[in-house]
């Protein structure tokens, strides 16, 4: 059977684009496979050194999330990644296996440090956090990790380390990991329009949202600036309404009139936006409903993380001694 690890870093509690693109799929692999997912905290800190305190609350936040969306932690193992000490020790070892120079070269690490205008100060931390994450997968032995697109060179480098590993201390202990894009992962939008929708561009809709905030947001949405009056034709291509409405929407056939209408002109965006309004509330309604139940009883919840990371321990420490054995280091 696969063994498939992915996670989030809990820097804000997740959004529609997690949910398109990465939950609906744990929810769906969880009844094929072993899936391990990790919330990652210390990774985290690497771009909030000076606020431990949001990562200790998002954590929290994130479990809710998987648990509304439909997670279920007899099938998938949930685990906090600080708690795997484990996991830092073999970072430690793969740190030998790099060089600084193909770190800076890692093009998402690279991506990121141009957002961040970090290029010139960068800490050691966040510069091998791919390392890190190599760690994060070995760990349990993964051999499947569903990625976005923008992952895939974190995926490459892990790859690129278990060869190395395998290569110098003349073992085979680790699968050879598959980054699997997933089939649902449309990426979603931002409700600016912008390519992604995410925490940092201020763009996202929460899982967490209420339904007032739901339509607020959507009555924000970019839409097409040149359709100024409702008898004017609108383009629907570069639409992020249409664009969530071809995702949401389960009556696609009303959506292929709805579009239509506007591109021939007589349709006011207000109206097409109160049709996303209802589809997305359908959506949010049951989660929401969900959330506010498990977020009754906030240790049950924990402890639900905690249950998961000792089952993980166990793997991890088995991992630690064959490495170890490996490299020689055992006394
Ligand atoms: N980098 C992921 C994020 O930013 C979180 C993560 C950490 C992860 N380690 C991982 C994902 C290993 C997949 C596999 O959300």
């Amino acid at each position: 059977m696969k063994i498939i690890l992915t996670g989030d870093r809990p820097t804000g509690p997740l959004h529609l684009g997690h949910y398109v693109g990465s939950l609906q799929n744990r929810v769906a692999l969880q009844h094929q496979a072993k899936q391990y997912i990790m919330i990652a905290d210390l990774q985290a800190l690497t771009d909030n050194v000076d606020n431990p305190q949001k990562v200790r609350d998002n954590v929290c936040q994130v479990l809710l999330d998987y648990l509304a969306v439909g997670i279920d932690s007899q099938l998938s193992t949930i685990f906090i990644q600080s708690l795997i000490p484990e996991i830092a020790e073999l970072t430690i070892i793969y740190l030998n296996l790099v060089t600084v120079n193909r770190l800076k070269r890692n093009p998402t690490v690279k991506t990121e440090m141009a957002q961040k205008e970090i290029e010139s100060h960068v800490t050691a931390g966040f510069l091998m956090y791919p390392v890190h994450q190599a760690a994060d997968i070995t760990i349990v032995k993964a051999d499947c990790v569903p990625v976005g697109a923008d992952q895939l060179p974190m995926i490459e480098q892990a790859n690129e380390l278990i060869q190395s590993f395998h290569y110098t201390y003349k073992t085979t202990i680790f699968p050879h990991i598959k980054a699997e894009i997933p089939k649902t992962g449309s990426r979603l939008p931002g409700i600016d329009g912008k390519q992604k929708m995410s925490k940092s561009l201020g763009n996202a809709i929460y899982l967490s949202d209420t339904a007032d905030v739901v339509a607020q947001k959507v009555m924000k949405m970019y839409t097409d600036p040149n359709h100024l009056r409702v008898q004017d034709p609108g383009r629907v291509e570069d639409n992020t309404v249409f664009a969530y409405l071809d995702i949401f929407d389960p009556e696609q056939d009303q959506v292929a009139e709805l579009k239509a209408h506007y591109q021939k002109g007589g349709l006011g965006d207000v109206l097409v936006k109160k049709r996303l309004i209802e589809v997305l509330n359908t959506v949010l309604e049951p989660i929401r409903i969900k959330r506010m139940e498990y977020a009754q009883d906030m240790q049950q919840i924990l402890n639900i993380a905690l249950q998961g990371t000792e089952k993980v321990k166990a793997v991890a420490q088995q991992t630690m001694s064959e490495v170890k054995n490996a490299i020689n280091l055992l006394y």
